[in-house]
């Protein structure tokens, strides 16, 4: 008996090859070296082209990608960190809008080798090879790695958090307790922030909190022991290896609960205005 008709989307699967696809549709494009190569918004364009008449992609896309590249503009980065790479879209569209902006780099990190490979090849594509660097790894090593070699010495002037959704919180609460966010500077753009994964974390809590309330949600969670250790340091002198030798778990440390952000409204996009229901971006100061 055939399967009942369905008109709704096809669920997104991660195993079904649909990013090599999409690089070998773009590398067989006619008009490859006459107008594409070295064109981020062509690139772009046929990434968006391809996840709507092809397969759907997981990108942040378009609508969305367009609040970044105007809070880019306006906040001109010097450094911008994303978590969670995929085929380059967003490194692209974002890394693209901090190098006119004046900024020095745009670092991504990935944890799917296919995936970190394909991106770097549209990177590449994209003329912006010597601006955007990938990192594969999970994020939480990556960040180590990096603050190790002096990458992040100077802090993130902004991060885009992208990646699964159950690493939101804890990803960002390293990058807290690695002191990597500028007070009073940094900024801090989350993707699906209405996405059902996530609302299940308590990263929107956390990030909404006071200092009181953020020791709460501390308490609900279990953590190894760090007294008398100071993780920066630790991982400046001694990296992964040396956080593991002091009994550090990078994949999760606690947050610094006298950090405090803020929202800045003019970007912020909910569940009215968003373009699906439950995605959104919320944008966030440190304040302290
Ligand atoms: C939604 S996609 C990112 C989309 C991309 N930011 C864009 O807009 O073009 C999520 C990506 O995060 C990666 N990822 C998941 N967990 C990760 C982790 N712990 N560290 C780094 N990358 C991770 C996945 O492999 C996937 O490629």
């Amino acid at each position: 008996m055939a399967a009942p008709h369905s008109d709704a989307k096809p669920r997104y699967r991660s195993d079904d090859g649909r990013e090599l696809e999409l690089l070998k549709h773009i590398f067989s494009l006619p008009d490859l070296e006459r107008s594409i190569r070295n064109n981020p918004a062509a690139i772009l364009n046929e990434i968006d082209k391809f996840s709507t008449t092809e397969s759907h992609l997981i990108h942040v896309g378009p609508e969305k990608g367009a609040m970044v590249t105007a809070l880019i503009a306006d906040e001109k980065p010097s450094l911008m960190v994303e978590l969670g790479g995929y085929v380059g879209y967003s490194a692209i569209l974002f890394g693209d809008a901090v190098r006119r902006a004046g900024g020095q780099k745009y670092i991504s990190l990935e944890l799917n080798p296919v995936n970190a490979a394909i991106a770097n090849l549209l990177i590449d594509l994209a003329g912006l090879r010597d601006f955007i660097s990938i990192v594969i790894a999970p994020a939480h090593l990556s960040l180590a790695r990096l603050l190790e070699k002096g990458v992040l010495k100077s802090g993130i002037d902004m991060l885009f958090i992208d990646h699964w959704k159950q690493r939101y919180l804890p990803d960002l609460w390293l990058i807290e307790s690695l002191g990597l966010l500028k007070p009073g500077k940094s900024i801090i753009v989350a993707d699906n922030i209405l996405h059902r994964g996530l609302s299940e974390s308590d990263y929107i809590p956390w990030v909404e909190a006071s200092p009181e309330e953020k020791q709460k949600i501390l308490q609900k969670h279990t953590f190894k022991s760090l007294t008398g250790i100071d993780i920066r340091n630790t991982v400046i002198n001694g990296g992964v290896e040396g956080a593991e030798a002091a009994g550090i778990d990078l994949e999760l440390v606690p947050g610094k609960s006298e950090l405090v952000y803020e929202p800045i409204s003019k970007y912020h996009t909910g569940r009215d205005d968003a373009k699906e229901k439950d995605v959104g971006i919320h944008i966030l100061t440190n304040k302290s």
